[in-house]
């Protein structure tokens, strides 16, 4: 989705004085390149405690040529100053909240406003800009996986309650990575979105435009939205727009009929077929073969076409260029919390939000 450039950045050099030297007392917590890899070496991840992010992921084609399908950079100094969260961990609320603001058991919440007059992405220093402590890691064998975990405290960013993050990457025979998600609301009810950013290239992130390749969004329905980019609360049917992506289609063959918050592109919440486990999304690349199918679990999702991508400086001396990448965000829908038509997104005390993500690789 499209990502504001008006946020203030960080001030790096204190973030990276508390991300190496860790805090007295607390728990030591140090900012990390993390591996995963299968058994055969032709398949692997790479994370970084660093706003739990996703930073590689190295598939085949069907010739054995590797290639990193998702961007990113080379270093975790420039992703604590990016703007367009790659492979980023997003949260406590992803997307947009209506001028940052909802109400919750008769009281007004406030959260801080970063995208115009809007809240995005869980506000200034949302889970994408913090630190994880890593509770597991095992970098091969049959399961290679990691577990990060983030204590969100009551009021972070406007939020209510302190609340439990768990995020665990996992490599699965052939070819599957799942991204599993839970968030326990310790003390008050709150909002619950984690999505996971990753920007994907099948060709190679560094291949140029995703124009060609084909994609399937298995959903009939989706949520208009107004200028700001906040739903207008309608559930609108896909049938005769250019959003209707149900048959495999290639990216580029409508996307100039389309926009979102005056950049061209897709950047639209899909209401997703189907309960439970369940597929989402097809994507393939004609050139490579490579290709992927996305399940999750959760009712939305949102396919963002890099609209706002331009001169970007990536990992190895690639430059990304508007829609050079595509995000299949699986979401609760964008500004739930004000849309009681629309799924809740309100986990109560004790209560657990589950998101579960499954990218089956083939080709
Ligand atoms: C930080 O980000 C800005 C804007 O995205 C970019 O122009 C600048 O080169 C970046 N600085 C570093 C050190 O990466
Ligand atoms: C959340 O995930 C972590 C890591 O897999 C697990 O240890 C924990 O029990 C899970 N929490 C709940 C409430 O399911």
């Amino acid at each position: 989705m499209a990502t504001s450039r008006a946020a203030s950045l960080l001030p790096i050099a204190l973030l990276m004085c508390l991300a190496f030297a860790g805090g007295a007392g607390a728990e030591r917590k140090t900012v990390g390149v993390y591996e995963l890899k299968n058994k055969k070496g032709d398949f692997s991840i790479k994370v970084t405690n660093w706003g739990a992010t996703l930073m590689s992921v190295i598939v085949p084609d069907s010739k054995g040529n590797l290639a990193d399908v998702v961007l990113g950079y080379d270093t975790i100094a420039e992703y604590v100053n990016g703007s367009s969260y790659f492979g980023a961990l997003v949260g406590r609320v992803a997307n947009r909240v209506a001028k940052g603001r909802f109400v919750l058991d008769g009281k007004a919440y406030h959260l801080y406003i970063n995208d115009g007059k809007n809240a995005l992405h869980g506000g200034h220093r949302g889970f994408s800009k913090v630190i994880w402590t890593v509770k597991e890691y095992v970098a091969d064998g049959d399961a290679p996986h990691i577990t990060f975990f983030y204590h969100s405290f009551d009021g972070e960013q406007g939020f209510p309650g302190a609340l439990d993050v768990y995020v665990t990457y996992q490599l699965s025979s052939p070819y599957d990575l799942s991204l599993r998600m839970n968030a326990t609301a310790l003390d008050k009810a709150t909002p619950v979105n984690l999505v996971n950013h990753a920007y994907w290239n099948l060709g190679g992130h560094g291949s140029g435009a995703v124009l060609g390749h084909l994609i399937q969004v298995f959903a009939s329905l989706y949520t208009p939205v107004d200028g700001s980019m906040i739903p207008t609360g309608e559930v609108a049917g896909v049938s005769g727009t250019p959003y209707d992506l149900r048959r495999l289609t290639p990216v580029g063959s409508r996307i100039g009929l389309v926009s979102g918050g005056g950049a061209v592109g897709y950047d639209v919440n899909y209401a997703v077929h189907g309960q439970g486990m369940t597929q989402v999304a097809f994507l393939r690349d004609p050139a490579s073969g490579r290709a992927f199918e996305l399940w999750a679990n959760q009712p939305g999702v949102q396919l963002y076409t890099g609209n706002w991508l331009k001169d970007e400086k990536g990992k190895g001396g690639a430059v990304y260029q508007q829609h050079g990448a595509l995000c299949l965000e699986t979401q609760a829908f964008p500004d739930a919390v004000n849309h009681p038509n629309f799924p809740s997104e309100i986990v109560r005390p004790g209560g657990v939000y589950r998101h579960d993500m499954i990218f089956k690789f083939s080709s």
